[in-house]
């Protein structure tokens, strides 16, 4: 995710520091910038002059202290786990100037378990993008209680200069606006087929032909990955002790058998070759 933020970030003209603790992510993340940037001069979707600026706007380091010394706004995208964060954002309070803006791009985590962390809670938020962030227009801004008008200000005015549609919400709810109402039709939708009153591929085909959504909720289960949504609705009901956050029977069947999707050739739909089975 962070190497397309970055990216994105270049391409709109900001000069950006992209920083990770892995040596080798980072030669990833640089050669997938430069395939990336090559693949869109061939196609002509980019000027040859446009790509060797997003690249020159765009540096990689294993030293965090040089990445953020100097940043405006920093966009943390590792690990999706607290603990990690917390101790990121800790350093980061120590290395950045003093106005600069700490963004989380997290899917789960709101900031408020970050800002404490820091001694400038007003300017940390969530700056929560889609992936493929290079395709995804949306980008969801969550106001925390700590976070001041002016950061949340700030970054949505950032995201629409990377190109994107910025959302705000006024308030932390867990899953913020894309994700609860996804879980809230994949539910349905496991209901539905739970309960026998339609097959899976008709749930699908109902989806996408009466709500107009490009695939159904099951095709995107396969997508996305069942052993995901194993896990997110696992760690949902260790939290909260919540018997409606257990994962549906479908989805411990599916996880246990090892059918996640097109990960593994076989979710509830087949993927082999060419032809994709349903
Ligand atoms: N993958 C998605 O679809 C998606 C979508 C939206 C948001 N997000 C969020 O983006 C974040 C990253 O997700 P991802 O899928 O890219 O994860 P990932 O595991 O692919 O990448 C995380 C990166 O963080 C690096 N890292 C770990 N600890 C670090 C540290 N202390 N300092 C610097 N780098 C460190 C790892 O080396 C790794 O390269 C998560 O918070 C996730 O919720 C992911």
């Amino acid at each position: 995710m962070g190497q397309q933020i970055a990216l994105v970030a270049a391409m709109a003209g900001y000069r950006v520091k992209c920083h990770d603790v892995s040596e080798e992510a980072l030669r990833k993340a640089s050669e997938f910038v430069d395939s990336y940037l090559a693949e869109r001069v061939a196609k002509g979707k980019l000027t040859q002059g446009q790509a060797d600026q997003a690249r020159a706007a765009l540096r990689f380091t294993g030293d965090l202290a040089e990445a953020a010394g100097d940043a405006d706004l920093v966009i943390e995208a590792v690990v999706e786990k607290l603990a990690v964060k917390r101790q990121v954002f800790a350093e980061l309070d120590s290395l950045c100037l003093p106005e600069a803006i700490l963004a989380t791009n997290s899917s789960y985590i709101v900031s408020s378990r970050l800002a404490d962390a820091t001694r400038r809670p007003g300017k940390v938020c969530n700056m929560h993008f889609f992936n493929p962030a290079l395709v995804m227009k949306l980008v969801e801004v969550v106001k925390g209680p700590h976070t001041a008008q002016s950061t949340v200000d700030a970054v949505m005015e950032a995201a629409r200069k990377m190109g994107k549609i910025p959302v705000l919400l006024r308030k932390e709810v867990e899953g913020f606006l894309v994700n609860r109402i996804l879980t809230a039709i994949r539910n349905e939708a496991l209901y539905l087929y739970e309960t026998g009153v339609a097959s899976y591929e008709d749930i699908d085909t109902a989806v996408v032909h009466g709500l107009g959504h490009p695939m159904g909720p099951f095709r995107l289960l396969d997508l996305t990955g069942i052993d995901l949504s194993y896990h997110v609705a696992m760690e949902r009901y260790q939290r909260t002790g919540d018997p409606a956050h257990k994962p549906s029977p479908t989805i411990v069947e599916k996880f246990v058998r090892g059918e996640w999707g097109r990960k593994t050739g076989k979710g509830f739909y087949e993927y082999g070759g060419e032809r994709e089975r349903g």
